[in-house]
């Protein structure tokens, strides 16, 4: 048996291009996968006897002999049937949706990116010269219109405007089509629908503005899509993301105006799919809240580099990049760099931006961590950029270096243009002066080899000898000469810390250099706290889980210490806190949290007390440093056996326990408890850990010193323990009021006046 089989949630192009599709199939059965769209439901209703389809549960897999695929080819979207895509039987495919991963090849393709898949059908049927019924018109008309938003998307091509044209010939009903179009709403939908209104966000990102909308809703309510093609109307918006949180999942819908931005491309990165204009995904793991997150962090990255992508490719990044600078810095920032300029034009010299400034701006990212080359005396040039800004400076003569600090407390760092030559491998450089050439081909990696000269004449005008601007579109980090890594290992774990954080690939020659260059010997000319700090800077940045699993696996992660192992445990344990982080966030807000400390926590988790000191010894962690983690080492066991012990400790008790630990402490209980197996100890221990930080954390006494020595009391020591005892009874919910306190405190006093004492259980 043939079968031809469209997407669920079935739309009218899916429909249309289902029914147009039996005249090139006649023997096949028609199949609907799913659930339909609510107004491809009404049509349905109406014409019961039109369409000979069948559900899927009507459908034996095991007879099928061919599959003919319209309106989709992501097995995703297709069922059960998805089975039939593994290539035992011929498939045919007809779609216009833009390449994906993932995405069924079939022996035969008809795949084109028009307005509706229908409009490539019905060209099939015009050059077989087959008929098609007034009925079948208007419903292949109604895919067209809706898929094409009658004709205005930017998707539409003259394929599509030609088929309504030939349609209407074949008797089309306007007026059928014009009822169907119109989508009236349900009461349920007109109620998300007024939600959805006040929650709308502009975000600007770049030159285009994206509005996020956002509800949740605690039942089900179909047909949503609807509400993002009423709003982006209503509005007349270009960009429209509608998160919406309904029964555990969360739906994501996009619709899109403008050629620069592809909500088909964006959703795709979250598990969707979609076109150009009109996408969505569906998304179990997250919340709406981490939903939103990451949809911003996509956009911010797409919407940058569609920006770019659109320009030919040569010009990826435009040899002057005044306008992007313009664009992506802050003012301040830009104020700072136009200065430098001016400075080095009084002076006569040429200066840059250089090193990881330029490639953060490439690639749309924040970034505040300024260096400046001066192809001259760097230090002169700091002295002159003081005297115009009234702030101060320090030099590193040896190294030809200075730090300028603007009066604000914003500082930046000059450097002359140097050549390094290391006396021994590892060593540090000396310095000996050359030209921005010469001081571009000692930096680490292609794409922290870029500078951006700042003079006033050539502003702007991005300096790159190394193609570091092509390896930062590709995502590759590439080292400039073969004794890189041998003049400075630290670089090994730059490298690592680079292909993490943004995803990127070592190229192979980079590759192969590391796993020549990463022996005992190199490592062990380096000094121990150089280790330690690229040890820190790789827990502090996006990805420490993949960084230490790659440290690991090229053998390096031994000569960090050799009782560091990154096994399943930890790797899990790091996934926790990652996912930790976004909870965390939601609960109490942004805390700056520091991040090495708690993945240091989960690295030496294993290890002993002892072991664990050692460990940081080694690593000339300062005795702060050592005592603050091994503190929090133990704190960590501790208040994880009370949590584990007391199922429910009354409010006060919960507060003694918690008030005081930092915060670094409770994310890695939090995450430490979900690695645990017994699912439901877990949730109790984070239940309890939230409740103190949401509810308990804030509570205050309302009584002063001054309130209790009005009851008589004599001032000392004995303050302290009247609050206490009152704050306890308020956690415990005993007290309401200012007058509730005051009267705890005055029959306190009672007692006391009986025994003498306010060791009497009061709570
Ligand atoms: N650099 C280098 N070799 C190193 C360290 C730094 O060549 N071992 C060069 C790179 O050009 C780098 C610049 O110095 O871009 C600045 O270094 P740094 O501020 O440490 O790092 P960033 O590249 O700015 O990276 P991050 O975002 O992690 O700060």
């Amino acid at each position: 048996m043939e079968i031809i089989v469209t997407h669920t949630n079935t739309d009218f192009d899916a429909l249309a291009s289902l029914i147009l599709a039996a005249k090139l199939y006649p023997e096949a059965q028609l199949v609907l996968p799913g659930s339909c769209e609510r107004n491809v439901r009404d049509f349905l209703t109406q014409y019961p006897h039109g369409f000979n389809i069948k559900k899927s549960k009507h459908i034996n897999l095991n007879k099928v002999t061919k599959l003919i695929l319209v309106e989709t080819r992501q097995p995703t979207r297709v069922g059960k049937f998805a089975t039939l895509t593994d290539g035992k039987i011929p498939i045919h495919i007809y779609d216009h949706h833009p390449t994906q991963e993932g995405d069924v090849e079939g022996e035969l393709m008809e795949v084109k990116e028009i307005g509706a898949t229908v409009s490539i059908i019905l060209e099939k049927i015009r050059e077989q010269n087959l008929t098609i019924s007034p009925l079948e018109a208007t419903i292949a008309a109604l895919g067209i219109y809706e898929d094409t938003g009658s004709l205005t998307f930017s998707t539409t091509t003259s394929s599509d405007i030609s088929a309504v044209a030939y349609l209407i010939s074949c008797g089309a009903d306007l007026k059928v089509i014009a009822r169907f179009l119109e989508k009236e709403l349900t009461v349920d939908q007109i109620f998300i629908l007024n939600d959805l209104f006040h929650s709308l966000q502009v975000h600007q990102i770049d030159d285009i503005e994206v509005v996020i909308a956002k509800v949740v809703i605690d039942k089900y309510v179909g047909d949503l899509s609807v509400l993002a093609h009423k709003i982006i109307d209503m509005k007349s918006l270009e960009v429209l993301f509608c998160i919406i949180g309904m029964e555990e999942k969360v739906y994501l819908i996009a619709r899109s105006r403008t050629n620069k931005v592809d909500v088909g491309d964006i959703l795709a990165l979250i598990g969707g799919g979609g076109h150009k204009n009109a996408a969505s995904a569906t998304i179990r793991e997250l919340s709406i809240e981490e939903v939103e997150k990451k949809l911003l962090e996509i956009l911010h990255i797409k919407l940058a580099t569609t920006k770019e992508v659109t320009t030919p490719p040569f010009h990826l990044f435009p040899r002057n990049i005044k306008q992007l600078m313009g664009k992506n810095l802050l003012i301040p920032i830009q104020n700072i760099l136009k200065l430098v300029g001016e400075v080095g034009d009084r002076l006569k010299v040429n200066v840059y931006v250089v090193g990881g400034f330029v490639r953060d701006l490439l690639l749309g990212k924040a970034t505040f961590d300024i260096d400046i080359v001066v192809e001259g005396d760097g230090i002169e040039f700091a002295k002159k950029l003081t005297e115009k800004t009234s702030g101060y400076y320090k030099s590193h003569e040896r190294f030809k270096t200075a730090n300028v600090v603007f009066p604000n407390g914003f500082k930046i760092d000059i450097a002359s243009t140097r050549q390094e030559v290391y006396e021994h491998p590892a060593a540090l450089p000396n310095v000996a002066t050359g030209g921005i050439y010469a001081d571009i081909l000692r930096r680490d990696f292609t794409i922290n080899a870029m500078a951006i000269q700042l003079n006033a004449v050539h502003y702007g005008e991005l300096v790159d000898f190394v193609e570091g601007e092509k390896d930062l579109k590709e995502g590759f980090i590439r080292v400039l000469h073969d004794k890189s890594f041998i003049d400075d290992p630290t670089r090994i774990f730059r490298a690592i810390r680079f292909t993490s954080r943004h995803d990127f690939s070592l190229t192979l020659h980079t590759k192969e250099l590391i796993i020549k260059s990463a022996t005992k010997d190199l490592f062990s000319r380096l000094a121990n706290q150089r280790i330690r700090d690229e040890l820190v800077l790789i827990l502090n940045d996006d990805n420490p889980a993949e960084a230490i699993l790659q440290l690991q696996e090229f053998g390096i992660l031994k000569y960090v210490h050799p009782s560091l192992q990154f096994g399943e445990k930890e790797s899990l344990l790091f996934k926790k806190i990652a996912h930790t982080f976004f909870y965390f966030e939601l609960i109490i807000g942004h805390k700056p949290l520091e991040k090495w400390l708690i993945y240091l926590l989960a690295l030496i988790d294993k290890l002993s007390k002892e072991e664990a000191l050692k460990f940081m010894q080694h690593l000339k962690f300062t005795k702060l440093q050592q005592k603050t983690v091994i503190k929090d080492k133990e704190c960590s066991q501790v208040l994880t056996d009370f949590l584990k012990t007391h199922k429910r400790p009354s409010p006060a008790d919960l507060y003694q326990h918690l008030i005081g630990v930092p915060l670094e402490v409770l994310v890695f209980i939090m995450a430490k408890v979900e690695t645990l197996e017994n699912e439901e100890i877990a949730s109790q221990i984070k239940k309890q850990i939230v409740f103190f930080l949401t509810e308990l954390v804030n509570v205050k006494v309302s009584i002063t010193g001054e309130d209790i020595k009005k009851l008589g009391l004599k001032p000392g020591p004995i303050y302290k323990e009247v609050l206490d005892k009152v704050l306890a009874a308020k956690l415990n919910g005993k007290l309401r009021s200012k007058k509730d306190e005051l009267k705890y405190v005055s029959e306190m006093n009672k007692k006391k006046s009986r025994d003498g004492s306010f060791s009497g259980n009061f709570l």
